[in-house]
Parts: C-alpha cells; structure tokens; sequence
C-alpha cells in the first residue's frame, strides 16, 4: 500500500510493521485465545507471556481443563492474581465439555453465557479466534483511544459502537490487535507519544492541543478505570494470601488469621475467608479448615 519514507498512513500499515509478537497472536483457536485473553484481563502482557504455553502444554483443549479438578488449575494460575479467573475458566471448560461438545460457542450469547466471560472477553473470541466482522474489542487500551479520538467523554454505548464502527471488514483480527497495541505503546494512559502516533490526524484530543492531563477525555470515560484502589492492607491482598497458602495444602480455622497478614484481626480473617468460600475458590471442612476445591 504505502511505500517510501514518512509515517505509514493507517492504523494497520503501522500495525503491519510495529505489532508486538505475542505467543496468543500465532493461533486462532477459540480455546487458546480465551485463555490468553482471560490470563490478560488485569495482568501485565509480560507476566502472561512466560506463563501462556505452559498452562497451554498442560490443557492444551477445554476437555482437558475440565477433567481435572478446579484446584488445578487455581494452583497453575499462581502469580498472575485475581484467582477467581481460574476457578470461572475451569467452569467454562466443564460447560463448553458437557454441553458444546467440547467446542466453544461461536456467537455472542453463547460466549457470555460462560463464566467470566463478559463482552470484552466474548468479543475477543469472536475477533481473534474467527476474525467475525463488525466487532471491536474494548478493553481499557482500547475505550482511552476512542474517547481520545472523539476528544470527548464516551458513554458505555457509545464506547462499544465507535468500536464495532471502526472495524473494516475483512480484517478485523488485526484491527483489534492494532487497537490495543496503540493504546498499549503510543496513546498510553500517562505521557502519550502523539508524535509516533499513526492516526493523530483526525483525533479529537490531538487536535485541540493533546498532553494536557487535564483535558484528557479519556478521564472519566467509559470503559476506562479510574485510579486503582490501594491494594497494601486491602481485603483483596488477603484473599490473595490465603489462595497462595492453599494453593500449598490445607489451612486450619486457627492458621486464618497469619497466613492472611491479619494476626490481631481474627474476626476479619473469618469474614474475608467466608467470601473465598462463597466465590468457590475455597471448601469447609467440618474442623474449619480451608482447601481448594477438588
Ligand atoms: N491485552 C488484552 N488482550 C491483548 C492482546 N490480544 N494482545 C496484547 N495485549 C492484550
């Protein structure tokens, strides 16, 4: 298309020679790209990357996952943090095995039926997977862009239709890969570099003087996450201690508050255990003692 020097003139020429190599771009099976795709929602690309084949090498299919049990795959998941994923992906495994024959759903309502699976996730699959026209993929990367490009703040509806708008057809794999790459490395959340960015013409925010943090539309738009709440003393770090522990053996009543980080606070160790348990990332037994569910 483009030839000679100056900046390739679309989103996808810049994508044809800038993408990142990622391990989840080199397949297009629905059961690895759920996967990547689920092991990247609040993980870093570079903690997934080492992490990808090996949990592929181990459950290389949905059958497979779902044969073994939930702690399984909770122990596997180790590192890469909101563990409630793994136990949701172990449940979409066992439906995608009892009820679709061991292939994922192909359209939209089937994908979001499954556990975990929400409109970010579900779209993914239908765009990575089998490149289906007409969807775009909005994930944080993605919502900051558009509502850049709109130079405004975006509703929720807005968001998903910009995106869906946006997808020439025929290409939509590479589109949506484009997308979250731009978001990733040029039109990052702190200190974009509009000076590499491929489509900084026609983009709303750029044209009215971008880098003012201030006047940053994506600030408060939809689909874009405000400042992350503190995760040092949060309830949230103590669930993840206790699914750590666990992930080692069974953890008595009496242990719960240390291996939480809450010696002096047993009575909250009780609560935050009891929403471990409620999610299903954890089982009673009759002393009081916790485990990963088998
Ligand atoms: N983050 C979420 N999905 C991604 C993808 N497919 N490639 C890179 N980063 C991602």
């Amino acid at each position: 298309m483009t030839s000679g020097p100056g900046p390739p003139a679309t989103l996808l020429d810049w994508f044809a020679v800038r993408q990142r190599d990622l391990p989840w771009r080199r397949t297009r099976d629905p059961w690895r790209v759920l996967v990547a795709e689920l092991m990247l929602q609040q993980t870093q690309v570079a903690r997934v990357v080492p992490r990808y084949h090996g949990f592929l090498d181990r459950w290389p299919t949905a059958t497979s996952c779902a044969d073994d049990p939930p702690a399984a795959v909770v122990e596997a998941w180790r590192g890469l943090g909101y563990n409630r994923r793994a136990l949701n992906l172990h449940r979409a495994a066992t439906i995608v095995r009892d009820h679709h024959d061991g292939v994922l759903p192909a359209d939209l309502a089937g994908l979001l039926a499954l556990p975990g699976v929400g409109p970010y996730t579900a779209r993914a699959v239908l765009a990575f997977a089998h490149e289906a026209d007409g969807v775009g993929v909005v994930d944080t990367n993605v919502a900051r862009v558009l509502a850049r490009r709109a130079g405004r703040r975006l509703s929720p509806s807005e968001v998903q239709a910009e995106a869906d708008r946006a997808v020439p057809e025929g290409r939509s794999w590479a589109w949506n890969q484009a997308m979250i790459d731009l978001g990733a490395t040029v039109c990052r959340a702190g200190r974009p570099v509009c000076g590499d960015c491929p489509v900084s013409a026609g983009c709303g925010w750029f044209e009215a003087g971008a880098g003012a943090a201030e006047s940053d539309p994506a600030v408060g738009s939809a689909g874009v996450p405000g400042r992350q709440s503190r995760f040092e003393g949060s309830d949230r770090q103590g669930r993840g201690r206790l699914v750590d522990a666990l992930r080692s053996g069974v953890v008595g009543a009496d242990r719960l508050p240390s291996v939480m980080g809450w010696p002096d606070d047993p009575e909250r160790a009780r609560r935050v255990a009891a929403t471990v348990v409620r999610d299903g990332l954890a089982v009673v037994d009759g002393t009081g003692a916790l485990a990963l569910p088998r």
